[in-house]
């Protein structure tokens, strides 16, 4: 690393900054449509969503129709196709998401008649339920379970939902099954649930248009002038304070110049010591052991493992049940898909950590250290430098 090396480095960098601020600019020219809402209290509407009736149709995007309530004009109601209206809660504009709930307040209802397949919708989180219509022992049974009250006729009848595998097989012996449901929950339960009123908001997202980054920008999205599908971002506010390119060039010019003093001062010191008196010898390997960490082909001769010492590491052929040794969830951290049944995972032998055989081989060619908690096998010659 040298002067003219980190100058040149600078300079394009301001020159890289200088061009994406611009950028942002010149999208900041298009016409825009004005937020609305049905009341005060109820969700603001603008693009890609816009109220029938309340805003020209330009300012919406196909599938994103709302409307307010006939009379009190108290709920908001998102219309999708094939479907009964939906009572919009809450729109994030910049997490593509919004909450729904039911309008007559018995959500189930609408849940066994859910299809967002034609819609631009879909789930955050899906969670199975199966929903049984009981008329024997209910007195028993609802002490049991929670029953969904708005589909249920006490004395004569009662409707359960429920996501659990017990309470499947316990309920399909007494009662009729109505339906299974994928149902696009607000949050998922990691909890054992026996059975939900299922009354909590539902939790729908969409891709397109994808809004959500000039929106958390504080920006607006809307069509392009004269297209009724291009669109744009526009009135992204100008940045508070230092820009992104201003700070990254500070950091630039304050860290360069500073890193290059500290190296020259460490290489000073230990000059002094290397050729100074007979008492420091300790000084000879520390110089060493410094120049082998700036010498990139040094560093690299000694990161990998060996192929002998990678064959030796434990392998697992997964069976039909993924049971591995150290619990890292079902998935392999380095690749991040799920293992599946008769594929091949391997262990590290200091920290049973659990990874892809291939994917692990691969790593540990280049590294020598478990890539989750970073254990080095112990045989490795300069280990110390590998960890640091
Ligand atoms: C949902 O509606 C579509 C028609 O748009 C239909 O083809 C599909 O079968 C429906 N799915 C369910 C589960 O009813
Ligand atoms: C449950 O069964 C009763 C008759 O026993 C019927 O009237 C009712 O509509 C059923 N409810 C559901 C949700 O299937
Ligand atoms: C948009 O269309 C109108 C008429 O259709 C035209 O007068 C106007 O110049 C167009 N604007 C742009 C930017 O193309």
């Amino acid at each position: 690393m040298n002067f003219p090396n980190s100058i040149l480095i600078l300079t394009y960098f301001l020159f890289f900054f200088n061009l994406h601020q611009k950028h942002i600019v010149a999208l900041a020219t298009i016409e825009t449509c004005l937020d609305t809402f049905c009341q005060t209290n109820q969700p603001l509407i603008r693009f890609p969503f816009h109220i029938e009736g309340k805003q020209a149709k330009t300012c919406g995007y196909q599938g994103f129709k709302v409307s307010c309530n006939e009379n009190e004009k108290t709920q908001t109601l998102l219309n999708l196709p094939y479907m009964k209206k939906l009572k919009i809660q809450k729109i994030n504009y910049a997490k593509q998401e919004l909450l729904v709930n039911d309008p007559n307040n018995c959500l189930p209802k609408q849940l066994l008649s859910l299809n967002l397949s034609s819609s631009p919708f879909d789930a955050v989180y899906y969670q199975q339920f199966t929903f049984f219509n009981c008329s024997f022992n209910l007195e028993y049974l609802t002490s049991k379970y929670k029953p969904i009250a708005c589909l249920s006729d006490f004395p004569k009848y009662v409707v359960f939902a429920t996501p659990s595998l017990s309470v499947f097989v316990h309920l399909s012996s007494i009662c009729d099954l109505v339906d299974t449901v994928n149902v696009p929950v607000k949050s998922p339960f990691f909890d054992q649930v026996l059975s939900s009123e299922l009354d909590d908001d539902l939790r729908l997202s969409w891709n397109s248009p994808a809004c959500g980054r000039c929106e958390s920008h504080g920006g607006r999205c809307g069509f392009q002038v004269n297209s009724t599908f291009e669109i744009d971002c526009y009135n992204v506010p100008p940045r508070q304070g230092i820009s992104r390119g201003a700070s990254y060039a500070i950091a630039i010019c304050v860290g360069v110049p500073s890193l290059l003093c500290f190296i020259s001062l460490l290489s000073w010191i230990c000059s002094k010591f290397r050729f100074g008196t007979h008492g420091w010898a300790w000084a000879h390997g520390t110089v060493a052991d410094f120049e082998a960490l700036l010498d990139p082909q040094q560093y690299t001769n000694i990161s990998g493992l060996d192929k002998s010492t990678i064959e030796s590491y434990r392998k697992i052929v997964i069976g039909d049940i993924i049971h591995l040794p150290k619990s890292n969830g079902k998935t392999c951290p380095i690749c991040l898909s799920d293992y599946m049944p008769k594929e091949t995972v391997k262990t590290m032998p200091e920290c049973e950590h659990c990874f892809h055989a291939q994917c692990i081989d691969e790593w540990l060619l280049l590294n020598a250290s478990c890539p989750i908690c970073r254990t080095s096998p112990t045989c490795v010659p300069s280990q110390n430098l590998a960890q640091s």
